[in-house]
């Protein structure tokens, strides 16, 4: 086989290891759903007690929703923290650091009970969101800079892999018959020590990123020794001569900060591109199906919509591997266009069953296909791509400040859908799904024109696809800036 498409015991360990971090995103993005009413019991009881007089409505629903949506909060505040961490403490020291955030959420939230305290809850949910951003930002990153150009792709995907086998655990767990009743709630929330413990067990013995060894470092002996094993053989040049194409390159560029990519002629595409395939993939609606699916289920007549929730998330988890699978062979581009099209369709779909439905009953069958075929869409390419894809979009130098933007994006937009579905289809009823669709069109559309291929690309020749347009666009650059291009060989 083909060294450049071998999966060996060390990467698939260090990729296995890392979307552990993955995991449990997803856990806790669907962990809070089935145990709503129980939980809410609880915050009732501690009022109770506290104050001697029941909790008003008001105050309960606020009360949830903050512990609900706070994780977003902590997300965003997590993804825009990653380039603190990066360049300081490398990739896999940076995801190491970071459990000691899973380790105090889990605490918070396994003796919030105990403690009678609401609050806990709350401040738990807060943290492990802030580990979850920055999840988001060291795990794609760290899995593109030890995969092998030909893999990028399919090992990319495995952090959404990772994702939605936490959202479906937690679904799982949070069945009343197994964590989801009145004694173990406590537990299923608690629960992330568990991958907590394995992942500062298995990061040790993985290794470091060999870019950030080589580029960040300039640790040449050490970046060919892990690339050695990575790869699982001893001639490693090919490897060794991209990253020094692009340590060479990045000798030319001042340390990027966030405001720098916005100036900068030579960013501005790319990461234009990035924050665009954020949104299409948050406002393309998924996540008013993973928070309220249960809900909607319901609104459509399904006779038990807990199952039909489950039944979405091994969907996503199904068809999340079938883009493993294709991804590089047919494409990041192709997979995004076809999933947001397919999404648009699956969105009318539904919407035409939601209306219909007080005339014919059987249209609630229709709403489950056309959820399921919603998921589905967006796991052949609006899931998996624009975590992994940023990375390959910049070169070492702009990625940690590139990754933090995209985050940002990605979870404010995920915390303005899970805070304004539930008023949205309040006002629009059935029409809600209308919105979904008519923006997915738009992001074909952009993706359409704007999006390049990187399957089978280097960075390097990434990156240069992009100087070639920022030079060639007409825009002017100034001397730095023209400097950074390698300007000489190109004018
Ligand atoms: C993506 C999204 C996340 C969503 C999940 C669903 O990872 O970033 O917000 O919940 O997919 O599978």
């Amino acid at each position: 086989m083909d060294s450049g498409k071998k999966i060996t015991f060390p990467l698939l360990m260090s990729v296995g290891t890392a979307v552990l971090g993955s995991l449990q995103f997803g856990y806790n993005t669907g962990v809070i759903n089935a145990p709503q009413k129980i939980i809410e019991n609880f915050i009732n009881n501690t009022w109770l007690e506290r104050y001697q007089e029941p909790i008003t409505k008001v105050s309960l629903t606020a009360i949830w929703s903050l512990s609900v949506s706070i994780f977003s909060v902590g997300g965003i505040v997590g993804s825009f923290s990653v380039g603190l961490f990066l360049n300081r403490f490398g990739r896999r020291n940076s995801m190491l650091m970071a459990n000691i955030l899973a380790f105090i959420a889990s605490a918070l939230m396994g003796f919030s009970k105990m403690a009678k305290s609401w609050e806990m809850l709350i401040v738990g949910r807060f943290v492990v969101g802030l580990y979850s951003g920055l999840s988001t930002g060291f795990v794609p990153m760290y899995v593109g800079e030890v995969s092998p150009t030909a893999l990028r792709g399919a090992l990319g995907t495995l952090h959404q892999l990772g994702i939605v086998i936490g959202i479906l655990m937690a679904q799982v767990f949070g069945l009343e018959v197994i964590m989801g009743n009145d004694q173990l709630w406590p537990l299923l929330l608690a629960f992330i020590f568990i991958p907590a413990i394995v992942q500062c067990i298995l990061l040790p013995l993985c290794p470091k990123s060999p870019r950030y060894l080589l580029i960040n470092k300039n640790e040449e002996s050490k970046a060919k020794a892990v690339l050695k094993k990575l790869r699982g053989t001893n001639d490693v040049s090919s490897d060794m001569q991209e990253m020094k194409e692009e340590s060479r390159q990045m000798m030319r560029e001042k340390k990027v900060t966030i405001l720098e990519l916005f100036r900068s002629p030579l960013y501005r595409e790319p990461i234009f591109i990035a924050v665009m395939l954020q949104l299409s993939q948050q406002l393309s609606g998924i996540n008013a199906v993973f928070y309220y699916s249960t809900l909607i289920f319901e609104k459509a007549g399904v006779q038990q919509p807990v199952y039909a929730t489950i039944g979405a998330g091994v969907v996503n988890t199904a068809f999340t591997v079938v883009s493993l699978f294709v991804v590089e062979r047919a494409g990041r581009r192709s997979l995004h266009l076809l999933g947001l099209l397919g999404m648009a369709g699956a969105a009318v779909l539904l919407t035409i069953a939601l209306a219909l439905l007080d005339q014919l009953e059987w249209m609630s069958y229709v709403s489950i296909v056309a959820i399921f075929a919603f998921v589905a869409f967006f796991e052949i390419g609006p899931g998996p791509i624009p975590w992994f894809i940023v990375a390959e979009l910049f070169s070492q130098g702009p990625r940690p400040s590139a990754m933090a933007v995209a985050g940002f994006s990605n979870w404010t937009a995920n915390f303005i859908v899970g805070m304004g579905f539930q008023y949205v289809q309040e006002l629009c009823g059935p029409y809600v799904f209308i919105i979904f669709a008519v923006l997915l069109l738009l992001f074909f559309v952009f993706t359409y024109f704007k999006v390049p291929e990187t399957k089978g690309r280097t960075f390097d020749d990434i990156a240069a696809g992009f100087r070639q347009t920022a030079g060639g666009g007409g825009e002017k650059l100034n001397p730095e800036e023209l400097n950074s291009l390698g300007a000489d060989s190109q004018l």
